[in-house]
């Protein structure tokens, strides 16, 4: 194993979720101010993107967002090896499948969830990105879809992208039901079997597994990690961002960044004058902060300052400063996971 993975290994103790529209370049970089060790992904972008579309706006990153892996789309073995080695000179840390997507968009192009029963293809596509490049390839899937039974379609998925070479795979603990349910009922109406994943551990305990699905605070997360090998947060990470400043603490025993959430908002003020220099509006970024001060004195008036004046023209970091005046200091509170 190399240094690199070695290292890419224990970053994957904690990760937090690829999201569309939610975990954009900012929201990462954001991100990476509250948690220096956890392994971050990209929103999913589709081989055809990558392939034809815009290359810098939809794979660029700033470089303090390492570790980062790229989540691609796609089900051509092809399109997906040519896009790993375009992720891998963008310097990207890992590429990831996914497998777990259920829109109607994804499954008319034949990829995301809809690809749970098809292994076979799968296992294509993970052997011919490992052949393309020598960064972590991972898959990230769900236990099954509509009438699959879990025992053997997440087996059977597991036994191939082993057989293919996988680094780790990534298993969203609950089905996808691909007729009837929109995406986001789907995040939440198929019932989570944690059970499940555990069991895909202990049957296979040579391939390095990643929970996900559910996962509602840090210390959860770390109660976790044993029974399998990492744990992904995706909603609570993203709606309640102050959470991953017990990421480095309580995951990896360092600590903290920063010792409180203001210390971090300050913190973005630098990365915010330079990104409105080049033109961003500061409700692209502001939007990914909304949640810092969750439960905190003066959050909800933060929230309503930046929801309300960060969309105006022109707005730039003193409305940020001005939100950050109304909430109460919370160094006192969060001095214990910070030591
Ligand atoms: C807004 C949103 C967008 C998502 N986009 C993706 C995506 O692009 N790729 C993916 O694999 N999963 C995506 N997911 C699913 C999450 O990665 C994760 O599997 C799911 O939310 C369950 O984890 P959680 O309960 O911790 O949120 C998305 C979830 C949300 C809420």
């Amino acid at each position: 194993m190399t240094r690199q993975s070695l290292s890419m290994d224990g970053a994957r103790r904690f990760s937090v979720a690829p999201m569309m529209d939610w975990t954009d370049r900012h929201c990462r970089f954001f991100h990476r101010l509250l948690t220096r060790r956890a392994l971050i992904y990209t929103e999913m972008v589709t081989t055809g993107a990558v392939i034809h579309g815009d290359r810098e706006r939809l794979l660029g990153y700033d470089p303090a967002e390492h570790p980062i892996a790229l989540q691609l789309g796609g089900s051509d073995p092809r399109a997906l090896a040519e896009c790993a080695r375009i992720g891998v000179d963008f310097g990207y840390d890992e590429i990831n499948l996914n497998v777990g997507c259920p829109s109607d968009r994804v499954q008319e192009g034949r990829f995301g969830a809809c690809l749970m029963a098809e292994p076979a293809l799968v296992g294509d596509c993970v052997a011919a990105m490992k052949a393309a490049v020598a960064v972590p390839v991972t898959v990230k899937c769900r236990i099954g879809i509509d009438d699959q039974d879990p025992e053997q379609s997440l087996d059977e998925m597991a036994r191939v992208v082993e057989a293919a070479g996988v680094d780790a795979l990534i298993v969203h603990a609950r089905k996808a039901w691909l007729k009837g349910l929109s995406p986001r009922e789907n995040r939440d109406v198929p019932p989570l079997d944690y059970g499940r994943v555990l069991r895909l551990k202990a049957a296979h305990p040579t391939l390095l597994v990643v929970l996900n699905g559910g996962v509602a605070s840090v210390e959860q997360a770390a109660s976790l990690i044993g029974g399998v090998d990492g744990v992904m947060m995706g909603r609570a990470a993203y709606q309640e961002p102050w959470r991953l400043l017990a990421v480095d603490p309580l995951i990896f025993g360092e600590a903290a960044p920063f010792a409180s959430a203001k210390e971090v908002a300050q913190a973005l003020m630098p990365y915010i004058e330079r990104e409105l220099a080049r033109g961003v509006r500061l409700s692209s970024i502001t939007r990914h902060i909304l949640g810092l001060f969750r439960g905190v004195p003066g959050a909800r008036a933060f929230r309503r300052h930046l929801a309300t004046q960060a969309v105006k023209p022109g707005a730039g970091v003193p409305v940020l400063a001005e939100a950050l005046a109304m909430v109460v200091d919370t160094n006192a509170d969060l001095a214990h996971i910070a030591a």
